[in-house]
């Protein structure tokens, strides 16, 4: 029997790349997306979609009552906005949560795996940061994401969970009009459409940049591997300064202008993962280079246009 698959926010990037993947690999799936920044057209032809917001208990009544595993990516996912508004935020992402956990124990639910983020780490040393280090988030955005994952913590006798910590993903698929969320979308965005770059902070941040064919197969072996009740980093174990990853993406135009300037309210100034219990528990082998990942995100970027 194909096991089936909730896919919370398949309407954004990260949820409907994974939805695509899975459907390859013939699992049957549920999408559900308030569209409040997805969009219609990400969705993957083969999956049943609900549009349904999962803040709003009444809403969980579409859904149905025969699902193996929650992939868990809905939510409000920019920083920015957090701060615009707090309540918001509170509700499209540890609300939303909650009520998918209490959706998850009712229906006996297998796994619900996470969609959390580096940003529950905040300020953190000049070092690959593992799952272990202290979370001190900075945006109200980390605070929203660290207590979901305080939440799956209590509830995982009665629902196992995988927790990712991803850090930057980016590649196809993400929104290249949505100039509040992704470093590197917003850079190629830029670049593609004015051939200049506005840089919010400085030069030497760095971050830990993963494609998002990378961060698929994690999710997928999530799904297929006996693991539960971890918290995992999703990341390259490699420290990128924002000056390298502006170089690389103008390698692929001509004549670009750089503007800096000031950094958005709970910026991190830099962070990187250790990724080994990464590495150990999905087995990954060999990660796409932030090169090759620019180079297919542009080469889609500019067919896209
Ligand atoms: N992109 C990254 O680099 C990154 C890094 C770490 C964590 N994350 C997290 O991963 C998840 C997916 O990220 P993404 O880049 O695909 O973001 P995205 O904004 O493209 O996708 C999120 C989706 O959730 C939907 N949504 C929001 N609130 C909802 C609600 N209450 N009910 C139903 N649907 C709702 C949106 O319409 C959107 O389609 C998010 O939770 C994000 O916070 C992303």
């Amino acid at each position: 029997m194909k096991k089936k698959l909730l896919i919370t926010g398949i309407a954004g990037f990260i949820g409907a790349e994974i939805a695509k993947k899975v459907i390859e690999k013939g699992y049957s799936v549920i999408g559900v997306d308030d569209l409040s920044s997805g969009r219609e057209e990400n969705i993957p032809k083969r999956a049943e979609f609900l549009k349904l917001d999962l803040s709003k208990k009444e809403d969980f009544k579409q859904l149905p009552i025969d699902i193996d595993f929650i992939l868990h990516l809905a939510g409000q996912s920019s920083g920015d906005i957090s701060f615009d508004n707090p309540i918001l935020d509170l509700k499209k992402n540890t609300h939303s949560t909650l009520n998918l956990i209490e959706y998850g124990i009712k229906n006996k639910v297998k796994k619900i795996l996470y969609a959390s983020s580096m940003s529950v780490y905040g300020s953190v040393i000049d070092k690959p940061i593992s799952e272990e280090y202290k979370t001190n988030p900075l945006s109200c955005y980390g605070v929203g994401k660290k207590c979901s994952e305080n939440y799956l913590s209590i509830f995982r006798n009665k629902l196992p969970f995988l927790n990712y910590r991803m850090f930057n993903v980016y590649g196809p698929g993400q929104d290249m009009s949505n100039m509040r969320q992704g470093m590197v979308s917003i850079f190629l965005s830029q670049a593609l459409n004015s051939n200049s770059i506005t840089v919010k902070g400085n030069l030497d941040r760095y971050r830990d940049f993963i494609f998002i064919d990378d961060v698929v197969d994690c999710w997928i072996k999530g799904v297929e591997l006996n693991l539960k009740n971890k918290t995992i980093n999703i990341g390259t174990g490699k420290r990128t300064e924002v000056k390298a990853l502006i170089k690389e993406i103008c390698s692929h135009f001509n004549d670009i202008t750089i503007d800096v300037e000031e950094s958005t309210q709970g910026d991190q100034f830099g962070i990187y993962s250790n990724n080994e219990l990464m590495k150990n528990l999905f087995q990954t082998k060999k990660l796409i280079t932030l090169e090759e990942g620019i180079k297919r995100f542009v080469s889609w970027a500019k067919k896209n246009k």
